[in-house]
């Protein structure tokens, strides 16, 4: 297991539409165990394989509860039906350090997936899983939590996405000290 570097906005991969997993082998369990590594040592709540390279559809969440348990499981070959409600929430990306905007996400959905071992995930998921889900299904299909923003909030933003995509990560950014709520 291994902390594998997090691709950040401007790379090609993060834009890349990932291929369906067929093989459920041990070196899908290995990329499911260094994405759970990445994102604890990054204080994610979420990692897609995209976002370390991988254009694989696979993600992990972990998402604090509020019993004080934690959501934490990986999802391959995720299917999102049933859609419910929507609600505006604080998101930010580990691939676009330095961003936290409120995003229109649906409240509650269906998940249909199989896990790394190839085993059914059929579940209702709501509040801030259905959230963190929402935008690690976005990840696998190319799409990053910026798209879903206004055309004024992404002018907005413009230069600062301009600046990552040259390589240039904001000085206030400390993935160590963990900005929380990002995936
Ligand atoms: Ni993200």
């Amino acid at each position: 297991m291994a902390v594998r570097p997090v691709r950040i906005y401007g790379d090609p991969v993060l834009r890349q539409k990932s291929a369906i997993v067929t093989e459920f082998d041990d070196s899908l369990r290995s990329l499911v165990a260094d994405l759970y590594d990445t994102m604890e040592a990054y204080n994610g709540v979420g990692l897609a394989a995209n976002q370390v390279g991988v254009a694989q559809r696979v993600f992990v969440v972990d998402v604090p509860q509020e019993d004080g348990s934690r959501e934490r499981f990986a999802v391959v070959n995720p299917v999102l039906e049933k859609r419910e409600g929507h609600e505006k929430g604080e998101e930010g990306c580990l691939s676009m350090p330095g961003i936290t905007e409120d995003v229109v996400r649906a409240l509650s959905l269906r998940l249909k997936a199989v896990d790394e071992f190839g085993k059914p995930i059929d579940r209702r998921v709501e509040g801030y899983l259905a959230r963190a889900i929402q935008h690690e299904a976005d990840h696998v299909d190319g799409v990053l939590f910026t798209d879903r923003l206004s055309i004024v909030r992404r002018q907005l933003l413009r230069r600062t996405l301009d600046a990552l995509s040259r390589g240039e990560i904001p000085e206030s950014y400390h993935p160590e000290r963990g900005e929380g709520k990002k995936s």
